[in-house]
């Protein structure tokens, strides 16, 4: 089988890793990837939004299957263009991924299929905000309508902070977005990331991953793309898999499939475990960026074919998925400055000594790229993401730590306390 991979971070460097271990691959290619990426699979400089192109180098490598990892390309329809080709494509159309391209279709949506979640308001005007912050009181919720890369999403007990938000929002719509702003009621209790596999009808739910969205340790700081993640949850209620499947992401498939807008891909569940029970605080139309580092980790079924079940709609002819019963932990190397204004450019150094040679710790590369010399510099704002697994979390938490001792870059930043709580 050739696959071609569409994105150019470390969930997409994941990705490549399942897929190159993967016997039932041949061929595997990337665009634009990364320096990490370069190593697994032949990489293409093709613009990821631009469906045409997408589609026209999938046609040209004659790909079995084209998985898109990034939610900017799947929104602006490459998914679509590569169906219309004929080609499997693993990713939702640009009308099913409005599920994650906006909130307010998404709250819509989950109303429509009876999926528990956060009562909200949907806002035009800053009188509109104000009046809707204070009918939920602090802490406030204030999130931009549209696609902003984890950081149109801010949680604050300060009014005249949350009002700010919604005002800038609402004056600056991001591409898609209509200046619109989603207000909810503030959810309590622990996160989790549940993924499913889906081909529009049939739901194959993925292990549960923890992320860590603030930037600095004790969960303070601004919210970010995910500063690390780890699976399993040994804290989670047991259960917890099924009654998701059950109350969120069959109901959600069903609903999208009722509506017309068929949802196939895979379905990210971003969860609230609340004292009144399990909230979604919100949906992604794609594989969660650090979580996918663990969960496929874990997973023993060779990755390929439960990909092309999705695109083909074969999903209910598969065997159930294999897991392994260890941990995995995944700790994101950012660079200076992250989120707000990353610098980039620096040298990398270390990369090899951080990886063991039995395989338990590997290094995803996520902002990297090669210089004219092949040495490897910073490219973003997340970098780098320290992989490692183990027979326990504490296991892998300390491999995968000892690995990031390892890696040198000028003025980065990574969180100490991922996974620390669940190790202990
Ligand atoms: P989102 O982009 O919707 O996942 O939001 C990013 C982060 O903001 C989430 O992972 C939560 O930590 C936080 N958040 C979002 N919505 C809520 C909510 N209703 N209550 C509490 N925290 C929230
Ligand atoms: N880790 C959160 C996300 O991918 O949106």
């Amino acid at each position: 089988m050739k696959v071609l991979v569409i994105g150019g971070g470390a969930r997409e460097h994941a990705l490549c890793r399942s897929l190159s271990q993967d016997p039932a691959v041949s061929e595997l290619h990337c665009a634009p990837g990364n320096a990490g990426i370069g190593q697994l699979a032949t990489v293409h400089p093709v613009d990821q939004l631009d469906g045409a192109a997408v589609a026209a180098l999938a046609r040209e490598l004659a790909a079995d299957l084209v998985v898109v990892g990034p939610e900017a390309p799947l929104v602006a329809g490459v998914a679509d263009a590569v169906r219309e080709a004929g080609i499997p494509v693993f990713g939702p159309s640009g009308a099913a991924a409005q599920l994650e391209g906006s909130k307010a279709f998404a709250k819509e949506v989950m109303a429509g299929a009876g999926v528990p979640t956060a009562r909200s308001y949907v806002c035009t005007t800053p009188e509109e905000a104000a009046e809707a912050l204070d009918a939920f009181g602090a802490p406030y919720v204030v999130k931009d309508d549209g696609l902003a890369a984890g950081k149109g999403v801010v949680v604050t007990a300060d009014r005249t902070a949350a009002l700010a938000h919604a005002a800038g929002c609402m004056e600056a719509p991001p591409a898609g977005g209509g200046g619109r702003v989603v207000i909810e009621e503030y959810l309590d209790g622990p996160e989790v990331s549940l993924f499913a596999i889906t081909d529009g009808t049939t739901v194959l739910p993925l292990q549960p991953a923890q992320d860590f969205k603030r930037a600095l340790d004790g969960d303070a700081g601004p919210n970010t793309g995910g500063m690390g993640a780890y699976s399993p949850l040994p804290w989670a209620p047991e259960g917890l898999v099924a009654e998701v499947l059950e109350t969120v992401l069959q109901p959600t498939v069903d609903e999208l499939r009722r509506r017309g807008t068929p949802f196939s891909g895979l379905l990210y569940a971003g969860l609230a475990l609340t004292s009144r029970g399990t909230r979604v605080i919100e949906f992604n139309a794609r594989f969660g960026d650090p979580e996918t580092q663990v969960v496929l980790a874990r997973l023993r079924t060779p990755l390929a074919g439960v990909l092309l079940a999705s695109a083909t709609g074969t999903l209910a002819d598969l065997e159930p998925l294999r897991w392994d019963e260890g941990a995995a932990v995944t700790v994101v190397v950012a660079a200076e400055g992250y989120p707000a204004a990353p610098r980039s450019g620096d040298p990398i150094e270390g990369l090899a000594a951080a990886e063991s040679a039995d395989g338990t710790v590997y290094v995803l590369h996520a902002g990297t790229r090669l210089d004219g010399e092949g040495r490897v510099l910073s490219a973003g704002g997340r970098v780098l993401s320290v992989t490692a697994t183990g027979g326990s979390l504490a296991e892998a938490r300390e491999r995968a730590y000892a690995g990031v001792a390892e890696i040198k870059l000028d003025g980065s930043q990574h969180r100490t306390d991922i996974a620390l709580k669940a190790a202990q």
